[in-house]
């Protein structure tokens, strides 16, 4: 497969990925930070460009998300904002800027005007979400592992593991999807219980750490090229082994995402 999809570039949509949802065709994200990797994950094809929060550890060498500012956000989001064309651009509600409908929607203001689309939060937080939707926010909902309470948690582990749990999950995300989130990240359950998920809901879910049955996946950037610093989580792959250069790697993350190759049952739970 080529790896220039540039040629047909036309900004990827909510509706598109509904249609790739319904077609059972896999959507491909990856996390971005900037306008280089913006541009290459562009002409790879990966749909969706996700400003997590995650570069907090992988750009900024903290210990968790917790330090990343809003301000942080907006700068990065730019970045990836001034070199995108065709995907998605989605960007993190950092810690502590979403207690209350009113911030949250000054803070997601703030990051669609620095060019996000729609904006993503971690938790079963309906009412900000409606809040957010009723000012015309597109929003990703975020469950399973919650890496901006590790604090509370005390380890990044596999969530809703016993029955009871999944069940609330499930539960959070059907109430996610009717307080009019247009997406969901399902963060480290296992692959039966994501799979249920999955079919449940009429909105995409993205999955990691998460099995292969979710309507698509997305990774760190860095975790699945090997330039992060320490131990690459289980779930994730590295694309670079074997290629040649960045763009290959991308491509075949790409490829294996949209072929259901990846994740297997050795990144799965
Ligand atoms: O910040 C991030 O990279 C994320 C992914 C783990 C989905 O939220």
């Amino acid at each position: 497969m080529s790896r220039d999809y540039l040629h047909n570039a036309k900004m990827v949509t909510v509706a598109d990925l509904r249609q790739l949802k319904q077609r059972g065709e896999k959507i491909t994200s990856l996390t971005c930070y900037d306008a280089s990797f913006a541009a290459l994950l562009d002409q790879c094809g990966i749909e969706v460009l996700l400003v997590g929060d995650s570069l907090g550890m992988v750009v900024q060498g903290q210990i968790s998300t917790l330090p990343v500012t809003l301000a942080d956000m907006v700068y990065h989001t730019r970045c990836v904002a001034q070199a995108r064309q065709r995907g998605l651009l989605v960007a993190d509600l950092p810690f502590a800027s979403y207690a209350d409908a009113a911030q949250a929607v000054a803070s997601a203001a703030l990051l669609m005007r620095a060019g996000a689309q729609m904006v993503k939060l971690e938790g079963a937080k309906c009412a900000i979400i409606q809040a957010l939707v009723e000012q015309g926010i597109a929003v990703c909902g975020h469950l399973g592992l919650l890496p901006q309470s590790i604090n509370r948690l005390g380890h990044y582990s596999v969530q809703a593991r016993q029955p009871q749990q999944a069940q609330q999950l499930l539960e959070q995300a059907l109430a996610i999807e009717a307080a009019g989130a247009d997406l969901l990240v399902l963060e480290c359950v296992p692959a039966d219980v994501a799979r249920n998920v999955s079919r449940q809901l009429a909105i995409p879910v993205i999955g990691i750490g998460a099995g292969v049955d979710c309507d698509g996946q997305v990774l760190v950037l860095y975790d699945m090229l090997s330039i992060s610093v320490g131990h690459r989580p289980r779930f994730s792959k590295d694309f670079m082994a074997g290629q040649a250069c960045i763009a290959d790697a991308i491509a075949a993350y790409r490829d294996q995402v949209k072929s259901g190759m990846f994740p297997g049952s050795e990144q799965s739970y």
